[in-house]
């Protein structure tokens, strides 16, 4: 196995990978790009839907208190000043004023040790202050020790609804969703209302959301359009630790259930907690693009969802127990987790150079169920139509169960290549002697060994070994 020096070049792999296989591509990329918005090709959003369904099926299909949901994009612009987005979704930013980079003021202050997590733009500009005044205090792209003091800049994504053109109003202004659980807060009498579900139960939602970003040069890691996968499980107030505990340990079993080894994954504590929050650990993936980070974060929200929607709308949000004869806020256990992070993070952990006879072999070793194709059906030879027909044959008939390609094109040790790149576990080959005797070579992606199977097996068989999560 080939191992490149550095993150940066691991991750320089990987985006050029991504784009020359079709499976991300900058956004808008004729007209020069735009920052920090990636588009998903081909195979991307292949891949992108397979960990979508994965965590679909673990957290609502195979759940009996669990109801889905797909909320709109827009909302009340009032529900965003009730959950407090309005006024305190900042992130302090940070100028070079000699090559105009931006930098997130907590993001530059750690890569100096200083953690300023969560902290008031007060101690943020005295840190920097110290740091400027040791000329320590420099510009990681240009060098230049010419930087801005810290400025508080919104994190919501505006928009606006119904003003003619050229007269933008105020009272006209609506936010992109900064998070999806919002749509949830606002639909949890509806669910209750309409679902006899009872407390403790869960929604779960997938969808987009959009945040103002500062670039970072992180490709799909941080972007300002993405989607996440949240899941807010409604809880009596005595048992939040024993639900946070249950989330906690569920969520981590995702990760093994899909492949990624215990041995890259670890916690992360927050010390420094939103007020009304009671608990909150991060899920970090060591990439090897980029060190270890945080891919999924798992908060006790305590009632403040609730509350703030109850008090803003004027509407009644509290849940009776009927057993109980108890009345009570729900508190709130959240799951979050960035979809397009989770496509990183499974290429991250899939991108294998190997170095084999006659060569390096690049092989995208997704868990198989992630796999974009599950399956390619070749022909020997392009230029025998009795091969092809039959090859075509099997395609038509594999097709209707999973995602295949067909593939006539150079010799087969080239279409196995392609095949591995892109991660397609099982390579179906058809010869003369499958005229005779109706039997396919099937090569598997990661052992590259070869076996004879009869047409009439191959479904069964790839269904058995591409092994749905659990
Ligand atoms: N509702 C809670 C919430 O949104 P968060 O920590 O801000 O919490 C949760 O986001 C997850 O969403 C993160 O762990 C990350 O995977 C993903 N995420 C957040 N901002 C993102 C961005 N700008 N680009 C890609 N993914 C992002």
């Amino acid at each position: 196995m080939t191992t490149p020096d550095s993150k940066e070049q691991v991750f320089q792999n990987i985006i050029s990978f991504c784009k020359r296989k079709g499976f991300i591509f900058p956004s808008s990329e004729i007209y020069g790009g735009f920052a920090a918005v990636y588009d998903y090709g081909q195979y991307g959003v292949l891949l992108k839907n397979n960990i979508r369904d994965s965590w679909w099926r673990a957290m609502v299909q195979l759940r009996s208190d669990m109801i889905g949901l797909d909320s709109a994009i827009f909302m009340h612009p009032k529900a965003w000043v009730a959950s407090g987005h309005v006024g305190g979704f900042n992130d302090p930013q940070v100028d070079c004023r000699k090559c105009k980079e931006r930098y997130r003021a907590d993001h530059l202050l750690k890569s100096y040790g200083v953690d300023a997590d969560k902290a008031s733009l007060e101690f943020i500009n005295e840190q920097l202050d110290i740091l400027r005044t040791s000329g320590k205090l420099k510009c990681a792209k240009c060098g230049s020790t010419d930087l801005t003091e810290a400025r508080i800049f919104s994190l919501m994504v505006k928009s606006n609804i119904g003003s003619p053109v050229g007269e933008f109003k105020e009272e006209d202004v609506v936010y992109l969703r900064p998070e999806t659980c919002g749509g949830i807060y606002l639909n949890f009498k509806n669910t209750l209302d309409s679902s006899r579900s009872s407390v403790p139960f869960g929604i779960a939602q997938v969808g987009k959301a959009f945040r103002n970003e500062i670039t970072a040069r992180q490709f799909i890691f941080r972007t300002r359009e993405f989607e996440q996968m949240e899941m807010q499980y409604f809880v009596h107030p005595d048992t939040v630790p024993a639900n946070y505990e249950m989330w906690k340990q569920t969520r981590w079993q995702w990760y093994l259930d899909n492949g990624i080894p215990e041995n890259k994954l670890k916690w992360y504590k927050h010390e420094k907690l939103a007020h009304y929050a009671t608990d909150a650990y991060d899920v970090e993936y060591d990439f090897a693009c980029l060190g270890s980070d945080e891919v999924e974060g798992i908060h006790a929200r305590g009632n403040w969802d609730l509350t703030q929607h109850s008090k803003f709308s004027g509407q009644d949000l509290s849940y009776f127990d009927t057993k109980t004869n108890e009345r009570y806020i729900p508190h709130i256990v959240e799951t979050s987790v960035g979809l397009n992070r989770l496509v990183l993070m499974f290429l991250d952990f899939a991108y294998t150079e190997e170095e084999i006879e006659g060569g390096t072999r690049v092989v995208l070793k997704l868990p198989k169920h992630l796999a974009p194709i599950k399956v390619a059906i070749f022909p020997l030879l392009k230029n025998k139509p009795e091969l092809v027909t039959k090859a075509k044959e099997i395609y038509d008939n594999l097709k209707l169960s999973f995602m295949c390609e067909f593939d006539d094109n150079g010799n087969v040790g080239k279409r196995y290549r392609r095949q591995d790149e892109i991660g397609t576990p099982y390579c179906v080959t058809v010869d003369f002697e499958t005229l005779d005797d109706n039997m396919v070579t099937v090569r598997d992606r990661d052992t590259m060994t070869q076996e004879r199977i009869n047409i009439s097996d191959i479904e069964q068989y790839i269904s058995k070994n591409i092994n749905i999560a659990k």
